[in-house]
């Protein structure tokens, strides 16, 4: 089975999460892109759907599946996003796509948070995948400084600007061996919006598209 075969497998998947009147989150990548085609099916059933990202909320707009915004909502009731990485400790980096902040807003916001990924993004200790940290422009410098104190070796993405007007570091050299405690480390730095590592509120759920169908890690 190829990738794309697992991850339009997953989605499909997940889609067993989605009960009527429900108001749910979705996240952004190539994962959930599948998945919103699925949802597209079931559409008329949940009373909205929260996006991560503008490209999410273009794609939900352009499949006439019904938009959101979190501030008129109590609560997200299920939450479907993918992850660059993902520990069986449902221990995640997330941000790959530049959309980091909003997906932590959103899967924080949400009762149950169910990760989808192909079997090639498990892994036993987070850090491979370079880290991403969305960073204020004017901090840019000075955050890079302090994450090679860290150990890490930042590098700006080139071109991006996230939704929220700033800049993305993307971090390789980490061993991220105690998740939490460095999600905290990082979110302290002046000057740094959010880091892609979502250990302090993980997943609840984890569904991997394998060669021998959906495997559910909770
Ligand atoms: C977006 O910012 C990311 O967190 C994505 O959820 C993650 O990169 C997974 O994307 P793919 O499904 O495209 O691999």
């Amino acid at each position: 089975m190829t990738q794309d075969e697992k991850k339009r497998q997953v989605a499909e998947a997940a889609l067993s999460y989605i009960k009527p009147g429900m108001t749910i989150g979705v996240g952004t990548g190539s994962t959930v892109s599948y998945f919103v085609e699925c949802l597209a099916r079931v559409k008329h059933l949940i009373d909205g759907a929260v996006a991560s990202s503008e490209a999410t909320a273009e794609r939900l707009r352009r499949l006439k599946i019904p938009l959101v915004d979190l501030n008129s909502v109590h609560e997200v009731a299920v939450y479907i996003d993918s992850s660059d990485e993902a520990t069986r400790h449902l221990h995640l980096i997330k941000g790959g796509g530049g959309a980091l902040t909003r997906e932590k807003i959103v899967a924080a916001a949400s009762r149950q948070f169910v990760c989808i990924i192909d079997d090639s993004k498990l892994v036993n200790v987070l850090g491979r995948f370079p880290l991403p940290v969305e960073v204020i422009p004017m901090a840019r410098s000075y955050v890079a400084r302090e994450i090679v104190k860290l150990g890490g070796q930042p590098i700006l993405r080139n071109g991006v600007t996230t939704d929220n007007g700033n800049l993305i570091l993307d971090v390789r050299n980490l061993s991220i061996l105690e998740p939490v405690k460095l999600e905290v480390t990082l979110n302290n730095i002046a000057g740094v919006v959010a880091n892609g590592i979502f250990a302090r509120r993980p997943a609840d759920l984890l569904l991997v598209g394998s060669d021998d169908g959906v495997r559910i890690l909770t």
